[in-house]
């Protein structure tokens, strides 16, 4: 269903001691907001960080990366049956560092959020250009390849529940944001293509985020802008007053 998101993405950040302090102090945050917010910090704190989480407000835990095998001999990974067994309500799949870093596809991102929505996991998917595919025109071309890579084969149910993250490449900790012309067209071509497949209300129910370099002189406007739905937020996650005025930023949007 669509709604005003603002996620944190903490990524590799923070020991244990600093975790727990920058999660302590972010639930003082007087979260009585209308969008959701979300707090993804790495897996290992997931579980302890569900038992403190205040129940009565807006804000919930998302995990970074999961596994796309259900179970089973596969080292290292984690399974969304376990993320949904602690608690965790949204993950991020397919963000730009995992499919750079570690060479993930389109056909594993559909994989991940297949498992994901059936925990009942809110997917994130995060699609987006490189500069190089910007500055050759060829940005729209790429993310109809990875939005159709994974919407097409999701039934309606699914694509409702499922969120989308336009996060450019080059925009990504690199202290530049797309501009809200740039992000707003890309975001209403996402929705034409959601459109294209299942139809305008469908289209119309899906959130659309806006991720790379926003902080919280930024966030005002891109919030505001059409089609923009909320915001996934790496850097300024990590400090609670910048993570607390995207938020408010957000407040009384829709
Ligand atoms: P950034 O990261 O805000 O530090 O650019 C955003 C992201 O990678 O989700």
């Amino acid at each position: 269903m669509r709604r005003k998101i603002i996620a944190g993405n903490w990524k590799m950040n923070k020991n244990w001691n600093d975790a727990k302090a920058l999660f302590k102090s972010m639930c003082t945050i007087p979260f009585e907001y209308s969008s959701e917010v979300v707090v993804l910090p790495p897996s290992i704190y997931l579980a302890d960080f569900s038992c403190c989480l205040p129940k009565n407000i807006n804000v919930f835990l998302g995990a970074q990366n999961c596994s796309e095998k259900s179970q089973g001999a596969f080292t290292g990974e984690v399974s969304a049956d376990m993320l949904a067994s602690v608690g965790v309500n949204y993950c991020l799949v397919g963000h730009s560092e995992r499919r750079k870093y570690y060479a993930e596809s389109d056909q594993l991102c559909l994989e991940k959020v297949l498992v994901l929505l059936n925990e009942n996991i809110v997917p994130i998917l995060c699609v987006g250009e490189e500069l190089e595919v910007r500055e050759a025109g060829k940005h729209f071309d790429v993310v109809k390849q990875q939005i159709n890579g994974v919407l097409k084969h999701l039934n309606r149910d699914q694509v409702v529940k499922t969120v989308i993250a336009y996060e450019p490449v080059w925009a990504i900790g690199t202290g530049k944001t797309a501009s809200t012309e740039q992000a707003a067209e890309m975001h209403g071509y996402i929705r034409s293509l959601v459109a294209e497949h299942f139809g305008e209300n469908i289209a119309n129910s899906v959130s659309i985020l806006y991720g790379g370099s926003v902080n919280e002189k930024n966030a005002l406007e891109i919030l505001h802008a059409n089609d923009i739905d909320g915001v996934l937020v790496g850097g300024a996650s990590l400090k609670t007053e910048s993570f607390y005025s995207i938020i408010e930023a957000g407040n009384g949007k829709k």
